[in-house]
């Protein structure tokens, strides 16, 4: 298999106006995310700066007009394809706010008109918050996932959750989570969600899957009953994740056609139900390399759904998708500075930045995962292939990961040089944990929340970095 293109791959300086992706290109020799220069916070003077004051490294970005655009082209899609093809439902573009749950994500997939998937009881209460402030109006989904059994502050709190909202949508994991909405008194549209994960070639096959997520044919048919049983509920969606950055469209179909025939069947009996979910798994570029073809994708998808419906003669269902990766991967960036050079008698040269790989990516040593590393300064210099290394005492604290056959190439000249993981706004986060004390206490970096207004403008927000104080009291130190 070829390996992930993670950045520049040559030694020859990069040519002005290349574009690597929708978002990054160099411009005379400094690398632009959208078109905001992002060497400029380091290396430019304060007043010729955007934000007038310079900053120091390291520096996470959040370029939330990335959020709005994903948003918006996926709707796009599911509009033009099912424009196409005659398709008579609906799509429902749900963000799954795991991926990336801090305050400034989530008001930004509610302002472009997404419905809301959560997992957690902490999670209800960011609802609540958005209901506050009318970003999650009536008339949006909100998608309860997640283990939530009989007696759990989760469970309780969706329950509770449905007096401020209308269409909370709790989705049965397994048969022992029933009982809070039974007893509720609420009326609720319910989910059910099988047990499914990765490639099933039919119906047996996932009863079988090693996976602790949802439930097997027999208990998805008794959750039906009983739902349908209940005065107060009533079968609405049903849930069938396959897996997470499928990157084969027709793997990802094949995967969730034995879903499809059981919603299918389901519908049959149930006519309430009317949602198909078919989860997260979206695939985003996290790579250079990456190409999918979304049209295709969901051309594929709702002419399989077609097809099988038209089969057992049930009308075709709405069709949701529950987008964590692809919703935020690109909006988030982090930035460091090459703070030394060691040859070390190693294979290629170590480029140091001034913070960690493994903490700020814990799915670069934890997974292997590749995300886009390129120079903020120097494209128009030579280049020369590198590793990078974190600044903590870990050995596994390096770029690329050490499994990788990806080639890494970044500016010879060292001085005063700037590079960016980009890419990395879905889950880096939320592992490595926001706030709280990292490996070998660095502290954590300042945040610039980058927004456009209508006109394009730029606005900032700065979201100071942790200083000594904040990791020592963090770990229980006292200081006077
Ligand atoms: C129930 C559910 N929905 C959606 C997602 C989001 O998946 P992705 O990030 O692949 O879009 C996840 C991820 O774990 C999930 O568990």
């Amino acid at each position: 298999m070829a390996s992930a293109v993670i950045g520049w791959e040559q030694e020859s300086p990069v040519p002005d106006g290349h574009k690597f992706n929708s978002y990054l290109e160099a411009r005379k020799g400094r690398l632009q995310m959208d078109g905001l220069d992002l060497a400029q916070f380091f290396l430019d003077e304060a007043e010729s700066n955007a934000l007038g004051q310079n900053f120091p490294s390291p520096m996470e970005i959040v370029y939330l007009p990335l959020i709005r655009r994903q948003i918006a082209f996926m709707e796009q899609v599911f509009a033009e394809v099912m424009a196409d093809m005659g398709y008579a439902g609906r799509f429902y573009y749900a963000y799954a706010s795991k991926a990336n749950a801090a305050e400034e994500v989530i008001r930004t997939t509610l302002g472009a008109g997404a419905h809301h998937e959560m997992s957690s009881t902490v999670d209800v209460e960011i609802a609540r918050l958005m209901i506050d402030r009318g970003l999650l109006p009536a008339e949006r989904l909100i998608i309860c996932n997640g283990f939530k059994p009989a007696g759990s502050h989760y469970a309780e709190n969706i329950a509770r959750l449905r007096e401020q909202h209308a269409n909370v949508i709790p989705v049965l994991e397994d048969l022992n989570e029933l009982s809070t909405f039974v007893e509720s008194r609420h009326s609720f549209d319910m989910g059910i969600r099988q047990k499914s994960y990765g490639a099933h070639a039919d119906l047996t096959e996932m009863d079988e899957a090693n996976s602790r997520f949802g439930m097997d044919l027999k208990d998805i048919w008794k959750a039906a009953e009983y739902i349908d049983a209940a005065p107060n509920l009533s079968l609405k969606l049903y849930h069938a994740m396959v897996g997470s950055q499928i990157v084969d469209r027709e793997a990802f179909v094949a995967w969730l056609k034995p879903a499809m025939e059981l919603y299918a069947r389901l519908r049959q009996r149930y006519p309430s139900l009317s949602i198909f979910d078919f989860g997260g798994g979206m695939p985003v570029a996290m790579t250079l390399d990456f190409d999918f073809d979304y049209h295709a994708f969901v051309r594929l998808l709702l002419a399989t759904m077609q097809e099988v419906c038209n089969r057992y003669r049930v009308p075709v269902p709405d069709i949701m998708g529950e987008f964590g990766r692809y919703t935020t991967a690109e909006h988030g960036a982090h930035l460091f500075k090459i703070v030394d050079v060691k040859e070390n008698n190693s294979d290629l040269p170590w480029y140091i930045i001034d913070g960690s790989v493994m903490s700020s990516f814990p799915d670069i040593w934890a997974l292997s995962e590749h995300f886009v590393v390129l120079p903020l300064n120097k494209l128009d210099g030579r280049f020369r292939p590198v590793q990078i290394g974190g600044i903590t005492c870990d050995s596994d604290d390096v770029y690329p990961p050490k499994k990788s056959a990806s080639v890494l190439f970044l500016p010879a000249d060292s001085d005063d040089l700037y590079v960016g993981f980009f890419s990395v706004g879905a889950y880096q986060e939320m592992l490595g944990g926001v706030r709280g004390s990292k490996h070998c206490v660095l502290p954590e970096a300042v945040e610039l929340i980058v927004d456009r207004d209508e006109a394009g403008e730029l606005k900032f927000e700065i979201i100071p970095g942790q200083n000594a104080r904040d990791v020592l009291s963090n770990l229980g130190y006292r200081i006077t």
